[in-house]
């Protein structure tokens, strides 16, 4: 059992270089079967990363030599456990000492011991020179850019992209409605509330595994923050509609149309990803919705498209994921400022114009999001 515990640590460093060297979305580097321990602490570091990182360089008497980066990680690991986890600092310090076994680096283990403990005794100091990527804990590049593009609400986008998202569900209002899945999630002992910020939403008081949400497999619920669900509704979708899901995967919007529109005349969902279409599917299987799928380049109607019109389309286009950073804090880590030419450059085909409504996280209290309603003109 202690062995596995320190083992967690050494895991959560391998997990860790796995998102920062090879580039790995965190969902794609743990492993299916990770504890919850586990996720805790490199999801934890992930988001903290540059603060703690600052940390570790004002305790490091000397700097670490450039294959001791998985060192220097343990002691993120180290400094985040000591931080946030209501693990007693003497076995949080025992345990991640140990890891440096596991790491085959035995011999760190004095160094680390005499890191994190100097910690302990300078707690609440205040840290000399905090850079601004570690007093805001973002990169420097996607902080200029916050600030360019938001220079009212930068701040509270930041604070609030440090914080942990609510875990929102989506009720599925074929199978029952809000208040009562809001009184199956108290019967099972979990507290929540009605989302006052969409409409088919419940928010949970504290965030649960899905496999606990009452009737989860059954189709009951999905999980879906609250700004995404307001699509479903905003698509002003008729009984007998052919309506496109053009950028589908993995299938949260359009499930939600499906439930929400059961007289919709048919639903064609595509997406370029065959991976992430598999998503689709097992959506639709758990909640019992049906649509036509196909993996395909929305943007090359040619080879998919019967030329029958729609009369509703949903593109949800590829975006940064910036909104969505309070879920998926290694959007910090993997985007790289290139990446916003391409993709703007990518949407701004897509859309010809930028009307609309934006979300931001910290000043809506929802994931960022950008909404246009476009009507085609008859004459087009
Ligand atoms: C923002 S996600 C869509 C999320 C989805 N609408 C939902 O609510 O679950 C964007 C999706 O666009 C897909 N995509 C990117 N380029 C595409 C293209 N040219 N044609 C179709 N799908 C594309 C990606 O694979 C990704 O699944």
């Amino acid at each position: 059992m202690r062995a596995r515990v320190a083992r967690c640590r050494a895991d959560a460093v391998m997990v860790l270089r796995s998102m920062l060297e090879q580039g790995k979305s965190l969902n794609d580097a743990l492993p299916d079967k990770a504890s919850p321990l586990l996720r805790e602490l490199v999801f934890g570091v992930t988001r903290w990363y540059w603060r703690l990182r600052e940390a570790a360089i004002e305790l490091l008497q000397k700097p670490l030599r450039r294959n001791d980066r998985d060192l220097e990680l343990l002691i993120l690991v180290g400094l985040y456990q000591l931080d946030e986890l209501r693990i007693p600092a003497h076995a949080a310090i025992n345990e991640t000492v140990k890891a440096c076994d596991h790491l085959g680096k035995g011999w760190a283990k004095g160094l680390i011991n005499a890191v994190l403990r100097t910690y302990i005794r300078r707690r609440g100091e205040p840290m000399s020179n905090l850079s601004e990527e570690a007093l805001y804990n973002h990169p420097k590049w996607m902080l200029t850019h916050i600030r360019g593009s938001w220079p009212t609400f930068w701040p509270r986008i930041v604070k609030a992209n440090n914080e942990r998202a609510p875990m929102v569900l989506r009720v599925n209002g074929r199978r029952l409605n809000r208040t009562e899945y809001l009184g199956e999630i108290i019967r099972r002992g979990l507290g929540g509330r009605i989302d006052d910020l969409s409409a088919d939403g419940v928010v949970l008081d504290k965030p649960v595994a899905v496999h606990e949400l009452p009737g989860f497999s059954q189709g009951w619920v999905s999980v879906q923050d609250s700004a995404a669900q307001w699509a479903a509704p905003t698509l002003p979708v008729k009984p007998g509609h052919r309506v496109l899901d053009a950028c589908s995967a993995p299938g949260g919007k359009l499930t939600h149309i499906l439930e929400r529109y059961p007289d919709i005349g048919s639903v064609l969902a595509v997406d370029i990803s065959d991976k992430r279409v598999a998503m689709i599917r097992e959506n639709l299987g758990r909640l019992n919705l049906s649509a036509e799928v196909r993996v395909a380049d929305a943007g090359d109607p040619a080879s998919w498209w019967d030329g029958r019109p729609f009369d509703c389309v949903l593109l949800d286009a590829p975006c940064t994921g910036t909104g969505v950073i309070r879920r998926h804090p290694d959007i910090k880590h993997l985007r790289r400022p290139e990446d916003l030419t391409g993709l703007v450059a990518r949407q701004s085909s897509l859309l010809r114009s930028r009307f609309g409504l934006q979300t931001l996280p910290g000043v809506h209290n929802v994931d960022g999001f950008y909404y246009a309603l476009m009507q085609k003109r008859k004459s087009e």
